[in-house]
């Protein structure tokens, strides 16, 4: 496995890079969410370049950009085992230069969910990734579904701006006991984590509660903070069932909702989420 960190670089080794090529892009300290993105691309592509670059752009003031945790040879090394054929990890100066001042945001639905609390952190994102679609120029490119809206909004950014790359949504991998892994997750005290399965709990509860045939938004919404209030450590920030075009809110659950919750244990912040889809007829959920 190569590790590139320049752009010109990047392009020499593009242009000798074989067959289909599917991006996975990082901000590093992975885990096996991660891995399991490159593994996923592994499987659909010939070439595999995962990035790893802890983005200036999507952290907003007093957020954890200068402690968010760098480890790129542990990283380099996990790649690798997973059958990555290159990490591009560039330094910052290399992705954003002196004079640096077009961003790509999207006016509506970058400010639901998590950008009502990160009013800048999806036009980051949005940013970053078409700058390495463009640089990577790959066929495929793989996204957590554990970062719900991101991967919705990535996929809108394609279809809008005409990129000819398919977007692969990966499952969320959990801890054993349901904790959707985060780089995050290593800053929580024991305390913290026992509580930070507050969102869990809350999705699990409602994931029954539709497979039942309750699919009114209210009720569930309403189950939902009802199993929040056993983790009195959790301060819950938001939880919603949206539709997943538009990210508005819907009044009962088909076949293409996402139920977000975010909330906050200590200084650490979790997301977590389901996604409904159909199931011979009848409605199937993903968590
Ligand atoms: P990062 O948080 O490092 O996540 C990189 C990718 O891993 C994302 O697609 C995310 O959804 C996925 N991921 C994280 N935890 C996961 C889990 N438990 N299960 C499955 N997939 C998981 O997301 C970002 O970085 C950045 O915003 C980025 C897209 C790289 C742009 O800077």
């Amino acid at each position: 496995m190569e590790v590139i960190k320049s752009n010109s670089e990047l392009k020499v080794w593009r242009a000798s890079a074989r067959g289909d090529t599917a991006l996975v892009p990082t901000m590093g300290s992975f885990h096996n969410g991660h891995l399991s993105l490159i593994q996923r691309a592994r499987q659909r592509a010939d070439t595999v370049i995962v990035s790893l670059f802890v983005n200036p752009t999507q952290f907003g003031h007093g957020e954890d950009l200068e402690t968010y945790p760098r480890d790129l040879e542990r990283d380099a090394a996990l790649a690798e085992e997973r059958g990555a054929n290159c990490l591009f990890a560039p330094p910052v100066h290399e992705m954003y230069g002196r004079l640096h001042a077009t961003y790509v945001y999207w006016p509506e639905l970058g400010s639901r969910l998590c950008g009502e609390t990160r009013p800048n952190h999806f036009q980051g994102v949005a940013t970053i990734v078409l700058k390495l679609f463009n640089l990577v120029r790959p066929d495929l490119a793989v996204f957590g579904r554990k970062d719900g809206q991101q991967v919705l909004l990535i996929q809108r950014l394609v279809a809008d701006l005409n990129l000819d790359i398919r977007i692969v949504v990966s499952p969320t991998v959990r801890e054993p006991d349901g904790l959707a892994m985060s780089s995050r997750n290593i800053n929580l005290t024991k305390s913290e984590r026992s509580q930070a399965l507050g969102l869990y709990a809350a999705l699990r509860a409602c994931k029954e509660r539709i497979l039942r045939g309750e699919w009114a938004s209210e009720s569930l919404v309403g189950t939902m903070h009802e199993a929040l209030g056993q983790f009195p450590g959790l301060r819950p920030e938001y939880v919603e069932i949206v539709d997943r075009d538009s990210l508005c809110s819907v009044e009962s659950v088909d076949t293409n909702v996402m139920v977000a919750a975010a909330g906050g244990v200590g200084s650490t912040r979790l997301i977590d989420n389901l996604w409904t889809y159909e199931m011979e007829g009848a409605i199937g959920v993903e968590l």
